[in-house]
């Protein structure tokens, strides 16, 4: 009892002194406010500062999600070094946890509880392992509300509570161990596309009235360096992008869980056929995508151009098969057996084709058309293009035009907001120069055509892109820190 008495003792003035620093919410990072925590990491004890629970905003809406957990190796209070890293030149690896485009709370150290990663060492415990300093910021999601009921977390709050984070961190730069101009964003899916938009879109101004509104540090948001796994952006031209690769495919294996998207959920599936009406739907869909893709005007690294004909054949899609074949090749010369893919021909060791048609039958359709502005409003991105009072709305003119629940649109202005296609290269914006894509190639989420044209549009804009499509990878992330990090070493030098 005595013993249990002194514990409380020394953690009461503790709470209460966290207390007062989220009260007056300055939005200066006090040092000497931590816990000293130790972690194991491949065997190795790594021991660092956690800062957790920082409202990065003046203004918060939700400070469940407009928070950050700040990790730092303990080394960098001390003069230390980890391999070539220290207090000054420690790049900021800032993962968000952004699934489904839902509310997320900032990743921890320690490992997670649920999920397909449950037990394993996070990600966070990798990188200050490997002596970044790890910001994980949460970000408000398409489901948060407010007491009287009004959603406070649709379209583009994400964005926003993402740049408000970055400010943060610049803002403070001088009173952090780690270098706010080294920041490297990672994110998976809708954390993917999150990443994406926060490199595309550096302090561009049309966010401005919403981070002022929020009260974030008055500081830059561009970034040092975007990491995507499978990012489910472009959201407005998505719906095409899939029936262009999927409309062939009238055999579907959909998530039961329907508009309850996620990456990090288990994912329990149930087979169907597509009907009449959605196969029409598909065709419809597919024709969109050619006008589009050609209007984007894209060069292959040789400078030819990507373009497709009306029935969706050409050098864009010979461009995507190519990265398949690329991929098989790295699979193969690892000594992967490939002999029950139907889909690829291989001669002596080189592949030397892609059935493109046979590729996407043997990944299977996951959704159903269209994939993602659905008719009844029922997907993940309905929900996040909803406003404060409307639940879910389309954003798309096909979605508008076919509603079958009578449905609203949500305001172009803020489907723009989204999409980092609408950023890469704009006047106002400092797009970040360094990107590693990454897109498994059997993940079904997206189509690759996707992936491909944002890759490639960053290459054509002079950007330093590495892109690519792991093998046999389903629709996740983080599986490859090692070459994350790595690349990350070589572009911090
Ligand atoms: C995610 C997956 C999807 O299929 C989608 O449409 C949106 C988000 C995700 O895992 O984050």
């Amino acid at each position: 009892f005595n013993q249990l008495a002194s514990l409380s003792l020394i953690t009461l003035p503790l709470i209460a002194q966290a207390d007062t620093v989220v009260n007056k919410n300055d939005l200066t990072f006090n040092a000497n406010q931590y816990t000293s925590q130790i972690i194991q990491v491949n065997g190795q004890e790594i021991k660092y500062r956690a800062y957790e629970h920082i409202v990065y905003v003046k203004n918060p809406v939700d400070t469940q999600y407009q928070q950050m957990n700040i990790y730092i190796p303990e080394a960098y209070f001390a003069n230390g070094q980890i391999g070539s890293y220290n207090a000054q030149n420690a790049p900021i690896f800032l993962p968000n946890s952004i699934g489904g485009y839902m509310p997320a709370e900032p990743a921890t150290a320690t490992p997670s509880l649920k999920g397909p990663k449950a037990g394993k060492t996070s990600t966070v415990a990798y990188a200050l392992a490997h002596g970044y300093v790890v910001a994980a910021p949460g970000a408000r999601g398409r489901t948060t509300q407010n007491t009287d009921g009004q959603y406070t977390g649709k379209a583009p709050a994400a964005i926003v509570d993402l740049k408000a984070a970055v400010r943060y961190l610049r803002h403070n730069d001088a009173a952090m161990p780690g270098n706010a101009e080294k920041i490297i964003s990672n994110g998976t899916s809708a954390g993917g596309a999150m990443s994406a938009l926060l490199g595309a879109s550096g302090n561009h101004s049309d966010y401005e009235p919403a981070l002022k509104a929020l009260g974030a540090a008055n500081a830059r948001d561009d970034i040092f360096a975007v990491s995507a796994y499978c990012p489910i952006t472009n959201l407005e031209n998505t719906d095409a992008a899939y029936e262009w690769q999927f409309a062939g495919v009238t055999a579907y294996k959909k998530m039961m869980m329907g508009n309850m998207i996620d990456f990090r959920m288990e994912r329990k599936e149930v087979a169907g056929t597509l009907t009449v009406a959605e196969i029409k739907t598909a065709k419809d869909l597919k024709t969109r995508f050619p006008g589009y893709l050609n209007g984007l005007k894209l060069r292959d690294e040789k400078g030819e151009l990507l373009t497709l004909n009306a029935a969706g054949n050409g050098t864009f899609k010979e461009h995507i098969t190519s990265l398949l074949m690329s991929s098989a090749q790295k699979a193969l010369n690892k000594g992967t057996d490939l002999s029950n893919t139907p889909w690829l021909t291989i001669h002596n060791g080189q592949v030397v084709s892609v059935d493109f048609d046979q590729y996407v039958k043997t990944i299977t359709r996951l959704k159903t058309p269209p994939a993602f502005d659905a008719l009844d409003l029922s997907s993940g991105e309905n929900d996040l293009f909803g406003t404060s009072t409307i639940k879910a709305q389309h954003f798309t003119a096909f979605g508008q035009a076919n509603s079958r629940v009578n449905g609203t649109s949500a305001d172009p202005a803020i489907v723009k907001l989204m999409n980092p296609m609408s950023y890469i290269g704009a006047a106002q914006s400092i797009t970040t120069k360094n990107w590693r894509i990454r897109h498994g190639t059997t993940d079904r989420d997206t189509s690759l055509a996707i992936s491909a044209i944002l890759a490639t549009t960053l290459k054509n804009q002079g950007k330093n892109v590495d892109y690519a499509l792991p093998w046999n990878v389903p629709h996740s992330g983080d599986y490859d820190l090692d070459e994350l990090f790595a690349w990350i070493d070589q572009i911090s030098q």
